[in-house]
């Protein structure tokens, strides 16, 4: 696993964003070889979407032949409304870049048989040959998608009761009142993420720094989803100093050594 500890967000955004058009660009996609990309929503991912956004319209990269895989989205929110997460993506990302709407895909938190959508995700990731890269973000209680401490490693996409603390940290984006958080969300699993041939995890400010103590020092455990990434081929996680901040000296220094200068 890789740790590259940049300096700020911005620079984290900017990092994380040309690393995956560069990707994206090597891999040079075509309608029947897409780039598969899954896909986080949240506040940490919004800096990398602008920068695709300045990328794309800048002619560097194109989603034309890009698939898109979202991580998680509410149970019972409507697509239209305004925290949902096919909102949340449709705004921030996809009406401004030059993905065709097939290529997206969400899940549908308002379908009539929950079970059969997530088992459907599953199918259509398989269908496009798995997901090349997976780009991530995590709660401060070390969920990686909605998949809440306790949850399996191995799961697969499924409907998740979420925590109260998911739910509390999540009311600031419902009037502050965590009744309006939905309990229950459909999330791809743990072992969804680590399937993917490359994982990248973007981490930013001091309340996930306990988050990413755990996943980095700590043993792979359930109760911290994110230490999973120890077990993955081929997985950088992108943080900011002060994410790093509860990392002993050791570690940052062992890391940032390994990486050289250029951070
Ligand atoms: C939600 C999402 C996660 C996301 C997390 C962190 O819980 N389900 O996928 O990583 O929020 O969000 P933020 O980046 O706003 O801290």
């Amino acid at each position: 696993m890789r740790l590259l500890i940049h300096r700020d967000y911005e620079k984290l955004c900017k990092w994380t964003a040309s690393y995956i058009v560069k990707r994206i660009n090597g891999y040079s996609p075509k309608k029947d070889k897409p780039f598969v990309l899954g896909l986080p929503t949240g506040s940490s991912p919004l800096g990398v979407y602008k920068e695709f956004i300045r990328l794309n319209k800048e002619g560097k990269v194109s989603f034309a032949d890009v698939v898109t895989f979202n991580m998680d989205e509410y149970v019972g929110l409507p697509a239209a409304h305004k925290e949902s997460y096919y909102r949340f993506m449709t705004d921030n990302l996809f009406n401004q870049i030059d993905i065709p709407k097939e290529n997206y895909h969400i899940l549908n938190g308002m379908a009539a048989n929950l079970e059969k959508e997530c088992k459907n995700y599953e199918e259509a990731i398989a269908g496009f040959g798995g997901i090349e890269l997976f780009l991530g973000g995590i709660g401060e209680n070390g969920h990686i998608a909605f998949n809440e401490p306790g949850s399996s490693l191995a799961s697969r996409t499924r409907v998740k009761t979420l925590s109260m603390d998911t739910r509390l940290v999540n009311a600031r984006f419902f009037d502050g009142d965590v009744k309006q958080v939905p309990a229950k969300a459909l999330t791809v699993g743990v072992g969804t993420v680590m399937d993917a041939r490359e994982v990248i995890i973007i981490v930013s400010g001091p309340k996930k720094a306990r988050a990413l103590q755990a996943a980095v020092e700590g043993s792979v455990s359930h109760m911290c989803p994110l230490s999973c990434l120890q077990m993955h081929p081929k997985a950088i996680i992108v943080c900011d100093e002060d994410a790093a901040g509860e990392l002993k000296n050791e570690t940052v220094k062992y890391f940032k050594d390994i990486e050289g200068k250029n951070i």
